[in-house]
């Protein structure tokens, strides 16, 4: 056989290889966009790690990052079309094609991070997962990144400082009419653009979480970040449907095991990784920190919710309900 044939010249093949055999091995294409060395990257790595644990090396989850296969405006075609079978996109990225998704983008729509957890563990969670399954993706969990912060090449205090500045945002009529509303204009630009926009002064204001900021750097383009929590930024993992419905069950068991333990995981480590990467941004770079108190975050919330009313046809008055209940 090929692996005696190779053995017997004193070659050493993979473990996974010599315990199953590489043609009974499946293997699972997982791209995603940003660094390793943030919630999602980190989250991916682990998954891939239980899966070969979980299913006794039957499966290799195969993690590309940093958009080596596939960029955020073509990942989610690249997995309807199973080029590749996993992704994790934000979930603003899918609210042109599932739009009661835009209920994530709301500002300020997780008051707290109880909230947070509610909504996404419980019903309004269920039911934007069961949106997928008519674009062709089963949904099977949803990775917590953090809650979003303005960097700018000005001040930004007040809602209001956001007039006359040019943000780059990820695809969403909600983050377009959050910033609209206070006179600012924007452009939807890919992930890996965003440095380089902002560096070429094309935009000159984003949105985005700690991670997302320190592992691109953004903080050397940018003179100012306001500590304002205004939106969640959060993943939505996503396998292509009819690869995941031809799985054997045991497999897709020990599959949803493994993602089950390594979202569990992430809830802790993505707050621990924001805030200790907010201290090394203090201590690396001469950016201009500024946290909203209390009552400031208060005068921005009561502002910015002002947009939700634009948006609940679209999302729906039983979603739009069911998180009213739980932001009470
Ligand atoms: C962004 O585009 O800013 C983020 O969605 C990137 C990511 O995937 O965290």
């Amino acid at each position: 056989s090929f692996q005696s044939f190779f053995t017997s010249f004193g070659f050493n093949l993979p473990k996974d290889e010599e315990q199953v055999g590489m043609k009974d091995q499946i293997v699972i294409k997982f791209s995603h966009v940003v660094a390793e060395n943030t919630p999602k990257g980190l989250a991916a790595n682990r998954f891939a790690q239980l899966v070969d644990e979980y299913t006794d090396h039957r499966v290799k989850i195969e993690v590309y990052p940093n958009q080596s296969l596939y960029s955020d405006q073509e990942e989610i075609e690249a997995l309807q079309e199973n080029k590749v079978q996993m992704i994790a996109p934000t979930a603003s990225k899918i609210t042109s094609i599932s739009k009661k998704w835009m209920l994530l983008d709301l500002p300020y729509v997780f008051p707290t991070d109880a909230a947070l957890q509610e909504a996404l563990n419980g019903e309004v969670g269920e039911e934007l997962l069961k949106q997928l399954n008519s674009i062709d993706i089963e949904g099977l969990a949803f990775w917590s990144n953090n809650y979003k912060q303005i960097t700018s090449s000005k001040p930004v205090r007040h809602p209001s400082d956001f007039a006359g500045k040019h943000f780059r945002i990820m695809p969403s009529a909600v983050l377009e009419s959050q910033f609209k509303q206070f006179g600012a204009s924007t452009s939807v630009l890919e992930f890996n653009e965003t440095f380089k926009s902002l560096e070429i002064k094309e935009t000159d204001s984003q949105e985005n979480t700690i991670s997302n900021i320190y592992s691109k750097k953004l903080y050397e383009v940018q003179k100012y970040l306001t500590i304002s929590d205004h939106g969640y930024l959060g993943y939505v993992v996503m396998i292509n449907e009819q690869f995941w419905n031809k799985l054997p069950l045991d497999i897709q068991q020990q599959i949803q095991q493994a993602m089950d333990d390594t979202t569990k995981w992430l809830w802790i480590k993505s707050n621990e990784l924001n805030q200790e990467q907010l201290r090394e941004i203090q201590q690396k770079s001469n950016i201009d920190i500024y946290t909203l108190s209390e009552e400031e975050k208060k005068e921005w919330m009561d502002e910015m919710t002002v947009i939700y009313p634009e948006f609940e046809s679209t999302i729906g008055t039983e979603l739009m309900t069911k998180m009213e209940k739980i932001r009470e």
